[in-house]
């Protein structure tokens, strides 16, 4: 081989046995540098994340990301809640199974029924975890609208299942006088027969699913937790068929409601509740109520967490903005600097390749607004 030859030949010889016998480093997809919402988010295993509609709990210097296990071709829980951990909010380990499904027959969590939304909060008088979520029992549909209780002594679990049931039975919300008693007094279910009409919706703020609920208890279905500065915390659900949101008072021991709640946005329609506190202020994001196809955010704030919620106009901004960028809210996380908005893009024909939104919540003439971004990291 002539030496001219030689000199081009050579760097392709190279740069050919080069790629050939290096070791190949794959494109180091377990560490993302940054959140990006909608794409895959695998774990450090390279496993995609699969807790969904969850929430996150921060104990220690550690967050605990609780959420639905999705099955491939099923929605129905065939897992139970599962359990991530992560130091920095990008890099997540999966600790297992925090609350499992069981086998046995009519059990309240039996395998296949439906589980949905855990949120963990943890009590620091009784140093219990307690979570709570949206049960349906199995081959029941979404009818039972439960919320179901279960308690850990550990971040990871495992969980030991308390209790499911409609919430507060035989109670009316805190606003009902006797002005408003007397106005359910009148309200006939006969006489309204024809829904969405504009009196049936007068009728359903006035209480007309409240009073039919009043004797077995209220609906329990889209759900979250808040624990407030004073320690007291609340559980915020969609009830009276998904029309109105109650917010319902805990027990000392986050264990049970304490009888006392309120009724939000009545006849509003409102879905996938999440809500932090900023400046005094409680805000509050939700959907609309359109089964897993995405809607528009909606936004509430208030004084109190008794009311009244004033409603504002949707938070988001960017592509698909009026869709939610394509999710439905879960759970908004307060994690020193940084606001973090926590959304669903379900894929329903294969629930586990559903995909997570997690956008910073910034304020911008004392609002919050959410603004799409690639990606971005939190500053912790
Ligand atoms: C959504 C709800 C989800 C799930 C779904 C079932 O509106 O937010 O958690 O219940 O409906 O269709």
């Amino acid at each position: 081989m002539s030496k001219k030859i030689l000199k081009h030949v050579m760097p392709m010889a190279v740069l050919f046995l080069a790629a050939v016998c290096l070791p190949v480093f794959p494109a180091d997809d377990t560490t993302p540098p940054a959140i990006r919402s909608g794409e895959l988010w695998p774990d450090d295993a390279g496993v995609h994340i699969n807790a969904h509609g969850g929430g996150i709990l921060k104990y220690g210097d550690t967050f605990y990301w609780y959420g639905e296990h999705k099955a491939d071709h099923t929605s129905s829980a065939l897992v139970g809640v599962t359990c991530y951990s992560s130091k920095d909010l990008l890099h997540w380990h999966n600790s297992g199974i925090a609350l499992s499904v069981t086998d046995e027959p009519g059990h309240d969590i039996e395998r296949g029924c439906i589980l949905e939304r855990p949120k963990v909060i943890y009590n620091n008088v009784t140093k219990k975890f307690c979570m709570w979520f949206h049960l349906e029992l199995k081959g029941m549909g979404y009818s039972a609208a439960r919320y179901g209780v279960a308690v850990a002594d550990r971040p990871e679990g495992p969980f030991k299942f308390l209790y499911s049931q409609r919430a507060d039975a035989g109670t009316w919300p805190v606003e009902f006088g006797e002005k408003e008693l007397s106005v359910v007094d009148t309200l006939n279910a006969e006489n309204f027969k024809q829904e969405w009409t504009p009196a049936w919706l007068k009728a359903v703020d006035e209480g007309l699913v409240l009073k039919r609920d009043f004797p077995t208890g209220q609906m329990s279905r889209d759900m979250t937790l808040f624990v407030d500065d004073d320690g007291r915390a609340y559980h915020i659900f969609s009830s009276e068929e998904n029309l109105t949101l109650h917010i319902a008072e805990l027990t000392a021991d986050y264990l049970h409601h304490t009888g006392r709640y309120t009724r939000v946005a009545p006849a509003g329609h409102n879905e996938a509740p999440a809500i932090f506190k900023h400046d005094g202020t409680y805000w509050m994001i939700t959907s609309g109520c359109t089964g897993w196809e995405p809607n528009e955010a909606r936004l509430f704030s208030s004084s109190s967490i008794w009311g009244p919620w004033e409603q504002h106009p949707n938070p988001c901004r960017g592509p698909l903005a009026e869709k939610t960028f394509g999710g439905q809210s879960t759970f908004i996380l307060k994690a020193e600097d940084t606001i973090i908005f926590m959304a669903d893009i379900w894929r329903p024909r294969h629930p586990s390749d559903a995909r997570y939104i997690w956008l910073p919540i910034e304020f911008e003439d004392g609002m919050p607004v959410i603004r799409w971004r690639d990606e971005w990291s939190p500053s912790l």
